[in-house]
């Protein structure tokens, strides 16, 4: 039943506003975790999980995406020149060699949904993977790979899923699984699912993550959304009419999610990345102690 997923769509047109002022100039999926800018992570996330296309669904305000996966001939030859070859893998790793990057203009940001139905012809007949890079997963398999493979098992459209405190809840997507119970890989079919509901309202304490696989039926369901009080067409509301047509499952996946969208989580993640890094972990640890 395996089946790859060849392409992964990465909306990344947003504003960034909570990161305001680094971001003013600056994508936000451009900040770094270390010496690497988040939306790497995500990609190198999509490619070890089989992808070979990547689709952008970006603003023409902000080219310095289009810029970070391009080649960079001039700094190359100086890095050359100047025999720092290391440096050259870090500018064009090999991972991303054969990859095709592929970049499609959203106008306005208008919601997740709007963004995923930009890339449907981009995508084409086959089931694809959505990812949004602020959220930073550390798990080995990630957290795409771990939808990947319960995905692989019925080829129903999947979403990441983990559970979340009362307190955040109102953050996210939530799913109710009904009566429907997780079967031995952690995973449930959808009954129902909810952006962003009031925690007394949320129909459970488990939350939609940003890694999804999606197969092309998405598209119609997302053609009958309306566009929310804020004028965005969600992709929560277009699961909704998903689950009515065909069974959708959340995979509760295990590992670390950082919501990098947040201070707190992005500082969270530098940490974290830091303390998973050799070079870093005892050093990161005393700067730390030495403060306290
Ligand atoms: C989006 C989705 C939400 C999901 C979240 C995961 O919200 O709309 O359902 O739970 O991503 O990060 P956003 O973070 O873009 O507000």
């Amino acid at each position: 039943m395996r089946k790859p997923i060849r392409r992964a769509i990465f909306p990344v047109a947003g504003l960034g506003t909570r990161f305001l002022p680094a971001t003013k100039a600056i994508p936000k999926e451009m900040l770094t975790i270390i010496d690497k800018p988040l939306i790497e992570y995500a990609v190198e996330e999509a490619i070890s999980a089989g992808a070979e296309e990547i689709i952008f669904i970006t603003s023409h305000t902000k080219p310095s995406i289009e810029k970070h996966f391009s080649e960079a001939p001039e700094l190359e030859k100086r890095l050359k020149d100047s025999g720092k070859l290391e440096l050259i893998k870090k500018i064009k790793p090999e991972k991303l060699r054969n990859i095709t990057f592929t970049y499609i203009n959203q106008p306005e940001p208008k919601g997740l949904g709007h963004a995923i139905l930009l890339a449907e012809s981009a995508v084409g007949s086959d089931a694809f993977s959505v990812l949004l890079p602020d959220d930073l997963f550390l798990s080995t398999p990630s957290c795409l790979q771990q939808i990947l493979d319960s995905y692989s098992r019925n080829l129903q459209s999947t979403i990441a899923v983990n559970k979340i405190d009362k307190e955040n809840i109102h953050k996210y997507g939530v799913i109710d699984p009904g009566n429907n119970k997780l079967d031995e890989s952690n995973t449930v079919k959808i009954s129902n699912i909810v952006e962003k509901p009031n925690a007394e309202d949320a129909p459970s304490d488990i939350a939609v993550a940003g890694r999804y696989i999606f197969n092309t039926s998405i598209f119609e369901c997302i053609k009958k959304v309306e566009a929310d009080s804020s004028g965005e067409i969600q992709i929560t509301d277009a699961i909704k009419f998903l689950i009515e047509i065909e069974d959708v499952q959340a995979k509760i996946f295990e590992g670390d999610k950082y919501d990098c969208g947040s201070k707190e989580g992005y500082l969270d993640a530098t940490i974290a990345v830091a303390m998973k890094d050799p070079y870093f972990s005892d050093k990161i640890k005393k700067i730390i102690t030495d403060k306290l």
